[in-house]
């Protein structure tokens, strides 16, 4: 269904083309939203630039356009204002109807988009024997979130987690593993290390300290290149371990993800070099080869290198990622490839990509996008950190989420006085938990820090999960409480919109469409929590003001349309952001 913004499009692209002729079918509409509700709900701000270019008053151009304008069945008669904006007002009758359009369909009137593409999402992405640290978990909320919208509109995505799974800290890890458990290296198919970033921080003290480890570290790499079976086994307990523990993050998550990750890309690094190499793009730097690229310099203001193999001979992380897009355009096939890090690796991407395209590995219809995000910070302001100042632990910060919501809720059951199982406790706390958290990050515009408040994210009033989760819950309680089937509401039954209330509501739900679209072009969750947190406050306004299982007939249906209708849209919005619902809370 074309959205209302996209119908009045239409309709005065036909005025134009009509008063002024084919050269201004298209002109700049300067159709929007009204400023003010006063106005109106849209208006069109055409006239005066046109009447400069005519050579005649605004006023007078907004009267021919609104001559020349079919719009009968949408607005009541436009007014002309100040200089000459256009002032439409919705019939309710043309919102009623629409409203009842999409009631009757399943997406909402989220059309699925014509011409799907196959998009490669890059997020995620820890590193082997390391953490998954906080700038991880906001990849894979926002990546996921991104996901989610594009796959609603019909696109074909491929979730990649670029894990980083290979570089010269193997060698490290490896040798080590072997002083600390020969067996790993000959005979065991499973072996838990324990704490990996303990194992991790040991092999570093060791590496540091002694010259022939250091050596010893530096041969196991050669033979991890060259396929050595024991060296290759090591190396894959070492991964497997920490797969297992990014695997119990993106099962509390709800994550999605096929791990190709950066050891993957290996035997194709040669060919980027050398086709690099062939299109006379390397430069030898101090025996590195390097690329130039116009518009890279380093803070000295000299033209800045993308090194792609180091002296001694060692690939780097920028020639994976060359690697990677060559593969993702040529074997995936992708049209859109979107990297979702934090905006520290900026600079990165926008260098490789320049390369990529200098060597012409990017064709015309291939759109390349990095999607930055800023920090994670405590409350103070400072990089979230534990009170004893080490890095936190994703598990342990997901778990005191589940933990203050479950002490939150119990204190609430005893006010109210309600017995719940031990089931419904431990549901309601996990899921209301973990949306917090996923919600406190995607609420915010990516590109700013956002700040790790557990109060504030837990909170039961503003733009949280809380919040919306409980919208969605109060709908459920208007059908238990009446013993609605809302499948089953009188199908011929019209949508009236009588009250300020409800046409506030009303167009806000003709709004949901739009938003979906935005986000697929810009990659912003954060519009569709926003959204949702508008939608939740109309809705409530709507129920403080029109009594819903108490009116009557015809209008007690049209207002359970409204209900259900809010509730679907609740539900579809956080689904796209990864939420669950619930239905009692
Ligand atoms: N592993 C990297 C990190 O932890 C992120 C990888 C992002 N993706 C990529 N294609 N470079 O910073």
């Amino acid at each position: 269904m074309n959205s209302i913004a996209q119908q009045l499009k239409t309709r005065f692209e036909k005025a134009f083309t009509s008063a002024f002729g084919e050269s201004y079918a298209d002109t700049d509409l300067m159709l929007a939203p009204a400023g003010n509700p006063k106005f109106g709900d849209f208006q069109c701000n055409a006239a005066m630039s046109l009447g400069k270019k005519l050579g005649k008053p605004p006023r007078a151009i907004a009267s021919t356009i609104i001559e020349n304008l079919d719009i009968a069945d949408i607005c009541e008669t436009p007014e002309i204002a100040g200089p000459g904006f256009i002032n439409l007002k919705l019939k309710p009758a043309y919102l009623e109807a629409q409203v009842s359009a999409i009631a009757a369909d399943t997406r909402l009137g989220i059309e699925p988009v014509k011409t799907p593409q196959r998009v490669v999402i890059d997020f995620s992405s820890p590193n082997i024997a390391k953490e998954m640290h906080v700038g991880h978990l906001r990849s894979t909320i926002i990546g996921d979130a991104i996901a989610r919208t594009l796959e609603f509109q019909g696109h074909d995505v491929i979730r990649i987690n670029h894990i980083g799974d290979w570089g010269t800290q193997f060698g490290m890890l490896i040798a080590y593993l072997r002083e600390v458990h020969p067996e790993a290296l000959t005979t065991a198919d499973a072996l838990d290390l324990g704490d990996l970033v303990a194992f991790y921080r040991k092999a570093k003290q060791r590496f540091d300290a002694d010259e022939t480890f250091k050596e010893t570290a530096r041969q196991e790499v050669v033979k991890l290149q060259a396929g050595a079976e024991d060296t290759r086994r090591a190396w894959k307990l070492l991964c497997d371990q920490s797969r297992r523990e990014f695997q119990v993050i993106y099962d509390l998550l709800d994550i999605k993800l096929t791990e190709r990750g950066e050891s993957f890309y290996n035997p194709l690094l040669s060919a980027v070099v050398a086709d690099l190499t062939e299109l006379g793009l390397l430069v030898e730097s101090d025996g590195a080869k390097c690329v130039f690229v116009e518009g890279f310099t380093n803070k000295e203001g000299e033209p800045l290198p993308l090194i792609v193999q180091k002296t001694d001979g060692g690939y780097n992380y920028a020639t994976t990622d060359l690697a990677a897009i060559r593969y993702r355009i040529q074997n995936d096939k992708a049209k859109r490839i979107i990297y979702v890090t934090d905006s520290g690796q900026a600079n990165h991407f926008a260098q490789v990509f320049a390369v990529a395209r200098k060597a012409g590995w990017i064709p015309e219809d291939v759109e390349i996008v990095h999607v930055p995000f800023g920090l994670v910070l405590g409350e103070e302001g400072k990089r979230l950190k534990t009170r004893s100042g080490e890095a936190v632990r994703l598990q342990d910060l997901l778990d005191e989420a589940v933990v203050r919501t479950r002490q939150d809720l119990e204190e609430r059951l005893k006010t109210e006085e309600r017995q719940e199982t031990e089931e419904f406790i431990a549901n309601v706390s996990r899921t209301v938990g973990l949306s917090a958290v996923k919600y406190a990050d995607l609420s915010q515009n990516r590109a700013s820090n956002y700040i790790f408040s557990y109060d504030k994210m837990l909170a039961l009033q503003g733009n949280t999960a809380p919040y919306m989760l409980y919208a969605y819950v109060r709908v459920q309680g208007i059908r238990r409480k009446g013993e609605i089937n809302f499948d089953n509401l009188d199908a011929g039954a019209k949508v009236i919109l009588q009250s300020d209330a409800e046409l506030v509501l009303a167009k806000h739900l003709l709004q949901f469409n739009e938003v979906v679209n935005a986000v697929a072009g810009d990659l912003l969750p954060n519009r569709i929590c926003q959204y949702l947190f508008e939608l939740s406050q109309k809705f409530n306004q709507f129920f403080e003001q029109c009594p819903v299982l108490k009116a009557d007939e015809p209008l007690r249906t049209s207002r359970l349309i409204l209900c259900d209708l809010t509730a679907r849209s609740l539900k579809l919005g956080l689904e796209l952001l990864g939420i669950q619902v619930l239905e009692r809370m």
